[in-house]
């Protein structure tokens, strides 16, 4: 068998040096592999790790995604969207602190009503940062025309999660008539429209193997995304797919570790694209974005909402961070990254380098 060194020095991976690396559990070798994967990042990026402040504007979902807390079957959960003056204060903030950029995020909706109010926000943050503020989306499937839309009133990148490469997990995990098909069409159209597109997929899945996993990261590869934003599943009360792990707390330790071995994978095949440490990290282990960041992710996204909309946006259970402030979180996130012996750029829009190349 290929040693690990072998592996790692291959130029491109196969599906099976993948599921091999996937489904490494001895403490040394997944060391090795986390270390190769960091080298690989500072080689490329650099000890410098970017920041997103993250503003959920709104909970309200047409989807009905099974794994989802904010699935729009989910009775118990208070609606909010965020008025567009305090989510432009929210920005404003990021801006004023230096963290570089903003990220969008919301349950998916496509009225017209919705589309003109984030075409808004996009225009206000444009004007209160002399468009020095770097923005993604991160909305949902829409149409080519909403991407363009949005695009031109101010919008830099997009990530748009496929959520799983394998058909047959896909399907078990969503209702039907959605699909990976329209998932992968989004994201043609988002190339089209000249974002930074990133995807992302859900690690761990009920029935998922490292075989899947492969599959996953060989996915995003193809796509040539410019950034990638995963993490493990984390099931959630009151959803279809709550108990469909068994005992999740016997195997958190083995979900955190199954998301750095797919973040050290990733980097590994996309040495120069932008990859997120998710909250879902955090939420496995106090240290999981830490470890995240030491396994080749290189952006943090500090959670911006204010904390009395945090409690309606629980996509899993025990989301951590519910009663902090902007400050809090953003600081936390600075100790982790010093404890990383990394260093947060500032004032700094951190654009995906694979982009920047893709352009030059
Ligand atoms: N566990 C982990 N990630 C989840 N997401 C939604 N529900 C969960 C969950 N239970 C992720 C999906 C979605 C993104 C917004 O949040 O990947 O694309």
């Amino acid at each position: 068998m290929t040693t690990l060194e072998g592996i790692f020095a291959k130029p491109r991976l196969a599906q099976r040096d993948l599921a091999r690396l996937l489904a490494l559990d001895d403490p040394a070798e997944l060391q090795q592999l986390y270390a190769a994967a960091y080298a690989v990042k500072v080689r490329e990026l650099g000890k410098v790790v970017h920041l997103r402040g993250l503003i959920e504007v709104s909970n309200l979902c047409v989807r009905n995604c099974l794994y989802c807390g904010i699935r729009r079957g989910h009775a118990t959960v208070e609606r909010y969207t965020i008025p567009e003056d305090e989510v432009l204060a929210a920005a404003a903030w990021v801006w004023q602190e230096g963290l570089g950029s903003v990220v969008l995020q919301s349950g998916e909706r496509t009225d017209e009503a919705f589309l003109a109010y984030v075409e808004r926000l996009l225009g206000g943050m444009r004007d209160l940062s002399q468009a020095g503020l770097g923005v993604t989306l991160s909305l949902g499937e829409q149409t080519e025309a909403t991407y363009r839309r949005w695009r031109r009133a101010g919008a830099h990148r997009y990530l748009l999660r496929l959520e799983t490469a394998n058909p047959e997990i896909f399907a078990a995990i969503h209702p039907p008539g959605q699909n990976l098909a329209s998932r992968l069409a989004c994201l043609a159209s988002l190339r089209r429209c000249g974002y930074q597109v990133g995807t992302g997929v859900m690690i761990g899945l009920p029935g998922q193997t490292a075989r899947d996993l492969a599959r996953d990261v060989l996915m995003m590869r193809d796509l040539d995304v410019d950034m990638v934003g995963m993490g493990p599943f984390i099931p959630c009360a009151q959803t279809p797919l709550a108990d469909s792990l068994g005992d999740f707390d016997a195997r958190r330790a083995a979900q955190l570790e199954l998301g750095l071995k797919m973040i050290a994978c990733v980097r590994l095949v996309m040495p120069d694209i932008n990859i997120a440490a998710s909250t879902a990290l955090q939420a496995l282990a106090p240290d999981g974005r830490e470890r995240g960041l030491l396994a080749g992710a290189n952006i943090l996204m500090p959670n911006v909402t204010d904390p009395r909309y945090r409690r309606g946006y629980q996509l899993y259970d025990g989301k951590p961070g519910l009663d902090e402030t902007s400050r809090e979180s953003r600081d936390r996130l600075a100790a982790a990254v010093a404890r990383a012996g990394e260093r947060v750029a500032l004032a700094e829009r951190g654009d995906s380098l694979r982009f920047r190349r893709r352009g030059a």
